[in-house]
């Protein structure tokens, strides 16, 4: 394998976990240059990475010294960038949601999909080792009665959750993304239909507490999805119901069981491993190797889909219906 050079924009909280694992985990992968609003910060973060600095997104992708881009910014960037990396044919991997709306989202993949240019989707629960164990062990169990999944943090610090005109939505669209690309990845079921209720704690213009039920295509599996941003506890619930028996496990907390009859077997699991260090290497493999996208720009921009439907199911207290996926 070669060696990659990318170019990061967004040195924030989630960014510097990037800049951490290019450095420490990814030989395949070279950090040629950031990018980031602040100057000063941005210069002395630089600086420290031995790596060039851009102040503005578009210098940084138009560097020739960039061959691949790396995006962990605010979502409402995503389809300018985007747009840009497809005209300079520079492949792509960019962090949730993949866009603020399911329009942009489709735009995207439209407009880097006829570039030709590989893109890795970052939904990073993927690579988590109790997702996996899960879904490795749910073939067993035979036909699925119910799923249910939680996402619950502490009050966000970040300002910018709570201004839709950078944030593009609330914890629906920030959280609730991880959720439902994840019912898709555990089902192997597309979502068709959605209700949806939310509330708002400590957020005033942006949701950050929702609870969804999902309809699945081809499947009579009842599906529930909560989120919520304003809990002094964190966890990640994967609750399985099927017919040969139960699953319960914790991204967060790091825990998985069997349960049969009132015997709970824990599953077992590799050592936690960052996820955002897989991400890069499955980046690296993708663009050096030629291997295919663990998760594509067509799941990034359906978990979108998914969570306009419910923001619009909220909004309307009715159901509402997702087209088809193609
Ligand atoms: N997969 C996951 O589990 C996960 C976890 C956390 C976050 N994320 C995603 O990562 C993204 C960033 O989140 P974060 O927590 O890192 O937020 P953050 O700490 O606020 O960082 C955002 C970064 O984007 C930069 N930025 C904003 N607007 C820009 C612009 N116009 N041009 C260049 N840079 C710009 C900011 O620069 P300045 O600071 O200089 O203004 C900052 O470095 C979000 O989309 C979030 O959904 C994913």
């Amino acid at each position: 394998m070669g060696r990659l050079a990318v170019g990061l924009i967004g040195a924030g909280k989630h960014g510097r976990r990037y800049t951490h694992h290019i450095r420490a985990d990814v030989p395949e992968l070279a950090l040629a240059a950031l990018c980031r609003r602040d100057a000063v910060r941005g210069r002395e973060q630089a600086r420290a990475l031995g790596c060039r600095f851009h102040d503005d997104w578009a210098a940084l992708i138009a560097d020739p010294a960039v061959e691949a881009v790396i995006a962990v910014v605010p979502p409402t960037l995503h389809p300018a960038l985007a747009a840009a990396v497809a005209a300079a044919r520079k492949p792509l991997l960019i962090e949730k949601p993949l866009a603020p709306t399911a329009a942009a989202a489709r735009e995207m993949v439209r407009v880097l999909g006829a570039a030709g240019v590989p893109v890795l989707m970052a939904h990073t629960l993927r690579w988590n080792t109790v997702v996996r164990a899960i879904r490795e062990r749910l073939p067993s169990l035979g036909p699925l009665r119910a799923l249910y999944l939680n996402q619950r943090f502490e009050p966000s610090s970040l300002a910018w959750l709570d201004d839709p005109r950078t944030a593009g939505g609330g914890i629906i669209l920030h959280t609730g993304v991880h959720s439902f690309d994840l019912v898709r990845w555990l089902t192997g079921h597309e979502v068709a239909r959605v209700w949806c209720r939310v509330a708002c704690a400590d957020t005033s213009r942006t949701e950050d507490n929702f609870v969804a039920v999902l309809e699945l295509e081809g499947s009579d599996a009842l599906v529930a999805v909560n989120g919520s941003r304003s809990t002094a506890g964190r966890s990640g619930l994967i609750d399985v119901a099927a017919a040969g028996g139960q699953l319960v496990g914790d991204h967060a907390l790091g825990f998985a069981y069997g349960v049969l009859g009132l015997e709970r077997t824990p599953l077992p699991l590799t050592e936690p491993v960052p996820t955002v260090r897989e991400a890069l290497r499955a980046f690296a493999r993708l663009v050096l190797n030629g291997d295919p996208p663990p998760v594509t720009l067509e799941d990034g921009a359906r978990a979108v889909l998914i969570a306009e439907a419910c923001r619009r199911a909220a909004a309307s207290h009715s159901a509402v219906s997702l087209e088809p996926a193609t």
